[in-house]
């Protein structure tokens, strides 16, 4: 099991988790047209929080603002407690596209970080190799992107990610352009190496049932609403990672009434 970030407060001691991620009154504006307007928000350690929302609504610039791709216009943005100022080792970012280089091996794609890093190359391939494993792409260390379907690039792109031991992943629909068995398959392995590395997500998604089954909270933004959102916690069995989540009562109750929230927004939109 591979495990990271700081430990956990000592058993029987009521101390909340450490915060990740801390945005406070974040403002931002695009050519003097605001986007994002006094946003606050706290992600702790260990949580997977699902963002929703119509297109246009903020979600990727929300996302860009932690990854440290923007720079919020107002207000503050920490991680792991330290102004945010810039990409870092500490958030991992995956894409929809999976961002792989062609003329490298999976193997290779994993390491790289590690190899800018200027990592001895052993341990570059030991960590390379624990990756694999953890996505479940023994046997493929050598092959080339071209030889991986959708859903193994995925894989190899959440290793590449996992390989610097982000404190936080932001991922920005990552799961959009692979088939919905193979989708179904990647969410509950996120929620498998979540649970197993302690990492906190922040999951972005157009899907309701994707937000429902991986998120401990969830998150739906509205259009035109700043960045405003409004926010559902999500009360499904231990290990979250289990289809038959899908199945159960909560989940059922709970898609059932963000579907409705999201479909009220719309009306209100076009009215
Ligand atoms: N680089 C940019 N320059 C100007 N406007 C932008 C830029 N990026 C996003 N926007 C605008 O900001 C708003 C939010 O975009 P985005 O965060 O990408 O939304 P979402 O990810 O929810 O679809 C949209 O109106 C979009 O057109
Ligand atoms: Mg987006």
């Amino acid at each position: 099991m591979t495990t990271w970030g700081t430990p956990p407060a000592a058993v029987g001691v009521a101390h909340p988790k450490p915060e990740v991620v801390r945005l406070e009154r974040v403002g931002l504006d695009f050519d003097g047209r605001p986007v994002l307007k006094d946003l606050s928000l706290s992600i702790r350690r260990d949580e997977v929080v699902s963002v929703l929302g119509p297109s246009g609504c903020g979600k990727t610039t929300l996302l860009n603002i932690v990854a440290g791709f923007l720079q919020a216009s107002s207000g503050v943005a920490l991680a792991n407690g330290r102004e945010i100022s810039g990409p870092g080792p500490d958030r991992g970012v995956v894409f929809q596209s999976y961002a792989l280089f062609d003329w490298m091996t999976v193997q290779d794609n994993i390491a790289f970080s590690l190899s800018c890093a200027g990592r001895p190359r052993s341990e570059q391939l030991e960590v390379a190799q624990q990756m694999v494993q953890l996505v479940g792409l023994t046997g493929f260390e050598k092959a080339y992107p071209y030889q991986l379907s959708g859903g193994m690039k995925q894989r190899c792109g959440l290793a590449r990610v996992l390989a610097s031991k982000p404190s936080v992943m932001l991922m920005d629909e990552p799961f959009a352009a692979v088939d919905v068995q193979t989708r179904e398959t990647l969410q509950e392995e996120i929620l498998r190496i979540q649970a197993a590395t302690g990492c906190t997500i922040v999951f972005i998604t157009h899907s309701i049932e994707e937000a429902v089954f991986l998120g401990h909270r969830i998150l739906l933004m509205q259009r035109g609403g700043f960045g405003a959102f409004k926010e559902y916690a999500v009360e499904l069995p231990e290990p979250r990672s289990n289809p038959e989540n899908r199945l159960h009562a909560e989940f059922v109750r709970l898609r059932g009434e963000v579907y409705r929230d999201l479909r009220a927004s719309y009306a209100a939109e076009a009215a």
